[in-house]
């Protein structure tokens, strides 16, 4: 086990944000992944995160909920101080955030329902026909009604990936991390992905953190970006700024995505709006 050190308090501004990550350090082993990382997350935000393997972004989403605990630095998640918490009480806290992991993370011999009512048994419901009506509820919001009774090997990635979206959210989370929520997915599964994320947004106002290599995400989803690079959050700003006054290092790896993950008409016409923009 880690030691805990509280390295620098965090203001009391701190509470009113969602998640503050103040000055994290940790190492595991030779690796030294994170010197001085701050990073806040404003109470009703999606913040995309980027940066390339490797770089710790999957971690920080286990440190906020203390699966993962850093050598030096301050976390605060929903207002809770989480490296002064113990792992039993976690568990509340826990339970206002839904985790949309990167691997699916689906229990493969339970039905979809049962896969998507986890979190519901978890807080203790038991009303069978209440769990049945919030399940076919939340399949339908996904876009994929009356799939209850399949099983995770029967679906298509993309399905997937929609039942582990629908867990995430089916008890109504506060905070969401969706990790990788496209990855592996045809563009019309992106698509149909980033238009479930961004009604959750507008109708629930939710807290989100988004972990994603795909700019398209990013560009209908976030509303700040963050870039963890050289063990820090190296900066963050509107997408907006990402390819105009981010600096070169995030410009770099926005439109490097862009060249490996667009077609080329869109790259085109990108880099000749910037050209434009440019004047030249
Ligand atoms: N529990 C762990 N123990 C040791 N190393 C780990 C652990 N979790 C992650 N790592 C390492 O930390 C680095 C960052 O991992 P990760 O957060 O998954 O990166 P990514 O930015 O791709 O999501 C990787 O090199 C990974 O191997
Ligand atoms: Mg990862």
């Amino acid at each position: 086990m880690r030691r805990l050190i509280a390295w620098a308090p965090v203001s009391s501004e701190a509470t009113t944000d969602a998640v503050v990550f103040d000055q994290l350090n940790l190492k595991f082993g030779p690796l030294h992944l994170y010197e001085g990382l701050s990073l806040r997350v404003h109470r009703g935000e999606t913040l995309g995160l980027i940066g390339r393997s490797g770089t710790g972004k999957s971690v920080l989403l286990k440190c906020a909920l203390r699966l993962l605990v850093p050598d030096f630095g301050a976390i605060h998640t929903l207002g809770v101080d989480v490296l002064a918490e113990t792992e039993r009480s976690m568990v509340p806290l826990r339970k206002r955030v839904g985790i949309m992991f990167q691997n699916y993370a689906l229990f493969d011999s339970l039905t979809v329902k049962e896969n998507i009512a986890w979190p519901l048994r978890i807080e203790g419901w038991k009303d069978e026909q209440a769990i049945a009506e919030r399940v076919a509820e939340t399949l339908e919001s996904v876009n994929m009604p009356g799939i209850e009774e399949k099983m995770p090997a029967e679906l298509s990635g993309g399905m997937k990936k929609r039942v582990s979206l629908a867990r995430a959210v089916v008890d109504e989370p506060e905070l969401l991390f969706y990790d990788g929520p496209t990855t592996g997915l045809d563009p019309a599964n992106a698509k149909r992905v980033d238009s479930i994320i961004e009604r959750l947004k507008a109708e629930r106002g939710v807290t989100a953190i988004l972990v994603t290599h795909d700019m398209r995400t990013i560009d209908s989803v976030a509303d700040r970006v963050a870039m963890l690079h050289d063990r820090r959050v190296i900066w963050a700003g509107p997408p907006t700024e990402m390819r105009t006054q981010a600096p070169k290092v995030v410009r770099d790896f926005v439109t490097g995505n862009f060249r490996g993950e667009y077609d080329p008409a869109r790259v085109r016409a990108m880099l000749q709006g910037r050209r434009a923009s440019r004047g030249s």
